[in-house]
């Protein structure tokens, strides 16, 4: 629903889709007062929308953790982290209102009363700690990879340039999970077992986060309009490449029975069952309920904020 009146003319337009395909392709860059198609403009919106949903889902997860982090420097990082992730959304939220498809208040009462989408990762429950050292050592890093890759070639401006920010510090909550990793990995038998037990659950949702393959050729929109540079399973195989031999050289197991080399010496994995990631798009995650109802109570909780600074 168009809710809001169309961003300021006086920017660019072009004569049909084709003209607007052709700056895409000779490198252009779109900005808010550019009379973008109306196609591009509701696939980005969407495409942002999803990505502030998540920092904000996963900022709240960053949260509810602080209490339990074992000792003052954790506490400290993630503190820290929580600021990092919340701050993302509120950037993503700004870029995403400024398209002028949905107002900051609508995307959060969509999101809140379970009308949008967010990253598969946050509709599952982490049990223990080594499961928020799982999360940021296997999903960080997931969500580092596929913000890379939209950062290098994005097209829409204000997207672009508030990613740079994004992935600097995505990227140290990347590092900070191989800190934490390896102090497990090197640790007793029982943080040994703990993150063996946290990967039996986390690491299909972690391979599940770049997606299905994207559609062959240039149906992909975001593809062809330079908003992802990379193919979902191009993404989601570097990352196997990766993280296969990271995690087998600390000694823990790949909960995967199929997984095998080919005969180039790459790791194949079992065919990935979809079904949990569509569960989570329709909100029927085996979270979903509990993370949703938690946010919007802290969105209701804090409403005495807003109130006082208005
Ligand atoms: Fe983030
Ligand atoms: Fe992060």
């Amino acid at each position: 629903m168009r809710t809001l009146a169309a961003p300021p003319s006086g920017g660019r337009t072009w004569t049909d889709l084709d003209d607007f395909q052709r700056f895409i392709d000779d490198g252009g860059m779109v900005e808010p007062s550019d009379d973008m198609p109306t196609e591009f403009r509701d696939e980005v919106f969407r495409f942002i929308e999803f990505h502030a949903n998540s920092e904000l889902m996963g900022g709240l997860t960053e949260r509810d953790w602080i209490p339990h982090a074992p000792g003052l420097r954790l506490k400290q990082i993630f503190l820290a982290k929580t600021q990092d992730e919340i701050g993302h959304a509120h950037l993503l939220y700004m870029v995403a209102a400024d398209m002028g498809v949905k107002s900051r208040t609508e995307m959060l009462e969509d999101l809140f009363a379970g009308r949008s989408r967010f990253h598969n990762v946050f509709h599952y429950q982490a049990v223990t700690w080594a499961d928020q050292v799982a999360i940021a050592f296997l999903v960080d890093a997931a969500a580092f990879a596929s913000q890379r890759a939209v950062f290098a070639e994005c097209s829409y401006g204000p997207y672009k340039r508030i990613l740079k920010r994004i992935v600097a510090e995505e990227g140290f909550h990347m590092r900070h999970g191989e800190e934490m990793l390896l102090r497990l990995a090197t640790g007793t038998a029982i943080q040994h077992d703990m993150f063996q037990d946290a990967l039996e659950r986390w690491w299909w949702p972690a391979v599940q986060l770049f997606g299905p393959d994207s559609p062959p050729g240039e149906l992909d929109p975001l593809l062809r309009w330079r908003i992802k540079s990379e193919r979902n399973e191009v993404l989601r195989d570097a990352y196997v490449q990766k993280y296969v031999p990271l995690l087998h050289s600390y000694g823990f197991d790949i909960p995967d029975d199929g997984l095998h080399l080919d005969g180039d010496g790459r790791w194949v994995t079992s065919d990935i069952d979809w079904e949990p990631l569509k569960a989570t798009m329709r909100q029927g995650g085996p979270d979903s309920a509990r993370r949703i109802a938690t946010a919007a109570a802290n969105w209701a909780d804090t409403a005495w904020v807003r109130e006082a600074l208005a």
